[in-house]
């Protein structure tokens, strides 16, 4: 049993949907996992030498993550790189290719900048919730998914994730977890 960050990024819920789905299927997989928003700023995340593992990831707005996950990274820097990692990205770039794969750059370009090696890494296609956004955001959204082929009816919100590509990310991390044996502390 390892114990699981999940720190995530999400503006609209979908990468929180995701971060819930990977913490569902690792506490299945035996793992103590928590959960925790990088939107609720950096003084509420724990720090990584709490856990055995961290798991960070974030929606991408403009072609950028949340500037909070590089200021966790750059933060907590040194504790990362000595153990395992993962990183996950959402984004409508990512939706319809290959599982994990990263279409657009923005793992890559996120990697380079601040010159870190996750473990592990993913892209995720992301949703469209149309009937959340406010009338700009919807009527703007609407037209980048006309050009990119995607749904335009805005009628209903659309999920455009392979939950099965999720899970195998969630395998994937459980594969990195070291298997330690933590025993309650008496005092
Ligand atoms: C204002 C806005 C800007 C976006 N910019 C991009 C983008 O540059 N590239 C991309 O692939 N997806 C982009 N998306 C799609 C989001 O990444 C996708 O909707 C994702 O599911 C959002 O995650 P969230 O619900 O956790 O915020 C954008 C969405 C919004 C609302």
């Amino acid at each position: 049993m390892s114990r699981i960050l999940i720190a995530f990024a999400s503006h609209h819920g979908h990468t929180r949907k995701i971060a819930v789905r990977i913490g569902d299927h690792l506490r299945g997989l035996g793992h103590h996992t928590e959960l925790a928003s990088l939107d609720d700023g950096l003084r509420n995340i724990p720090p990584p030498e709490d856990y055995d593992v961290v798991v960070l990831g974030s929606r991408v707005e403009v072609g950028r993550h949340a500037p909070t996950l590089a200021e966790y990274v750059r933060a907590n820097r040194a504790e990362l790189s000595e153990m395992p990692t993962a990183l996950f990205s959402v984004s409508m770039a990512a939706a319809g290719a290959p599982p994990h794969a990263d279409p657009a750059g923005y793992l890559a370009k996120q990697c380079d900048q601040l010159a870190w090696t996750p473990t592990r890494r993913a892209a995720f296609g992301g949703g469209l919730p149309y009937r959340q956004y406010n009338w700009i955001t919807r009527f703007v959204m609407k037209q980048i998914s006309r050009r990119a082929g995607h749904s335009t009816d805005t009628s209903r919100d659309h999920d455009f994730t392979d939950w099965a590509a999720v899970r195998s990310f969630a395998v994937a991390i459980d594969a990195i977890c070291p298997r330690v044996q933590h025993t309650a502390s008496y005092v």
